[in-house]
């Protein structure tokens, strides 16, 4: 399976907004399913309930979640609270939320619980910036251990890992990484999940790419390997997202 994963981030500004294009997307996912590709929409969790429709292919997740399934924390959401609404999936230690604070003490924290909550974790992993000597390889695969403190291996199916160097990510971007770079990572990746959950299991867990994904480079991203995308700014628009669901769909036969 490809997943294509849209993150809205604090976008849009209205429900409305957010509603007209999800129904640009609803009626693609269903074929898209058939044919291996997975849409998923990670709105502003205030719009979940509103969009998750009952019984579409198009599937929906929260962009954070709390460590804890309940309790006195003003403003938090916790992924019992997302599971219960249909949201299938959460993005945790984004680097957005990072840079908010975001440990990744906290982030393995907030993993152990939403795979508890039953949901599906797409766990964000990157490097600040490239040096020359590749130390960043070192830098990606120490977060990523981190950010997997004491997670049970018998929940690493609820597992997915999206690679987004932080470089890439936004409109501060100095473009996006190349599909050779993902394919390095991902190798790097693999090795490390392996090391966490043994070879078999860390086999199977799905790596994603974000950052600067758009229509142009999406394709190229999945022909390399990869086994889905995150993308930001492109998932707004929904022409956009509806080609690069299109595109996987006609290439993954
Ligand atoms: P971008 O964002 O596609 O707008 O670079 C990606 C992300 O933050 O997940």
């Amino acid at each position: 399976m490809k997943y294509i994963v849209g993150n809205w981030k604090m976008y849009p500004r209205s429900f409305a907004e957010a509603k007209e294009i999800v129904t640009e997307i609803r009626p693609l996912a269903r074929k898209a399913v058939q044919k291996g590709v997975q849409p998923v929409i990670c709105p502003p969790a205030i719009f979940l309930s509103g969009l998750i429709g009952s019984g579409t292919a198009l599937q929906f997740g929260g962009q954070n979640a709390s460590a804890y399934g309940e309790g006195a924390f003003t403003g938090e959401i916790s992924p019992v609270q997302l599971a219960s609404l249909g949201a299938k999936y959460v993005i945790l230690g984004h680097s957005e939320r990072r840079a908010l604070g975001e440990t990744d003490a906290m982030v393995a924290a907030k993993a152990i619980a939403a795979a508890k909550a039953g949901l599906m974790i797409i766990l964000c992993v990157g490097e600040r910036e490239r040096d020359s000597d590749g130390r960043y390889f070192a830098e990606v695969a120490n977060q990523l251990r981190a950010s997997l403190e004491d997670f049970p291996e018998s929940k690493s199916v609820h597992l997915m890992i999206a690679y987004e160097p932080v470089w890439a990510i936004g409109t501060e971007a100095t473009g996006a990484a190349t599909p050779r770079d993902h394919e390095e990572m991902s190798m790097l990746l693999r090795r490390t999940l392996s090391e966490l959950f043994g070879k078999q299991k860390g086999f199977h867990i799905p790596l994603l790419y974000g950052g600067s994904v758009d229509t142009k480079n999406a394709q190229s991203f999945l022909d390399a390997g990869a086994d889905g995308l995150l993308i930001g700014r492109a998932s707004l628009r929904a022409k956009d997202l509806a080609l690069i669901i299109h595109n996987a769909v006609q290439n993954n036969a």
